[in-house]
């Protein structure tokens, strides 16, 4: 898709529906977004499962550490309103290349398992790697990504202290950078530019802000609030 302003549903549509969960990702879908981000982490029988946090505390009725439960057990859990905890799998199965998807990396050994679905919806599904963005915090993970699977598309994240962070992300060969709303100035969006990456800033919700990016021309906002992009 060669969209000149892209619309990021944030964990799906996480303002209108429990996040990361198909009912936020069809509530994206149904507000038109370009694409959709979630985040996975890697459960204890290996499969990929899309959760923010390592704990099951915050958005679900389980306790304990995704990373050391079944999936069985997962599944088994209410991850708000009855919605369940998706598998990227099934995300990728509802979205059906309907939009574009940034799978975001949180949890340890996930890096391989993401590579896998990917190679997989592309060969088996129809997809292509223009449809994916795989994104990480980390620079270890960043590294990761970039040796893993050249064609794979990486949007490097940064929350906090810019200093020689776009060319750490230019060199590792970075898609795109991915900054925190309050680090979205015009100085580091014209070096990102420059350097050949796009720009999407995370997680801008109200008006005035959108418009102030959008202005600062910006290549995409993820929002909670899809429709408001
Ligand atoms: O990927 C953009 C944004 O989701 C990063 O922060 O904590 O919402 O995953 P977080
Ligand atoms: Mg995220």
């Amino acid at each position: 898709m060669n969209i000149p302003f892209f619309k990021i549903g944030h964990r799906g549509a996480k303002g209108h529906a429990p996040e990361n969960t198909l009912l936020s990702i069809q509530t994206a879908l149904d507000m038109g977004v370009d694409m959709i981000e979630v985040d996975v982490h890697t459960c204890l029988t290996g499969e990929v499962v899309v959760i923010h946090d390592a704990k099951l505390e915050r958005t679900t009725n389980g306790h304990g550490y995704v990373r050391q439960k079944s999936l069985e057990y997962l599944k088994s859990l209410d991850a708000g309103g009855g919605q369940r905890i998706p598998l990227l799998t099934e995300v990728l199965d509802l979205v059906d290349k309907r939009a574009n998807v940034n799978i975001e990396i949180k949890g340890k050994f996930t890096i391989g398992p993401v590579a896998k679905v990917i190679r997989h919806y592309i060969k088996e599904h129809g997809w292509t790697y223009e449809h994916f963005i795989v994104s990480a915090f980390t620079r270890h993970k960043l590294k990761k990504l970039a040796k893993i699977d050249p064609n794979i598309r990486i949007g490097a994240l940064l929350a906090y202290r810019p200093f020689g962070f776009v060319d750490f992300a230019r060199k590792i060969g970075a898609h795109s950078v991915h900054l925190n709303a309050h680090l979205a100035n015009p100085r580091i969006i014209e070096q990102a530019k420059k350097a050949g990456m796009k720009v999407y800033v995370w997680t801008v919700n109200r008006l005035e802000d959108i418009k102030r990016l959008k202005d600062y021309g910006v290549d995409g906002i993820f929002s909670d609030f899809p429709d408001r992009l």
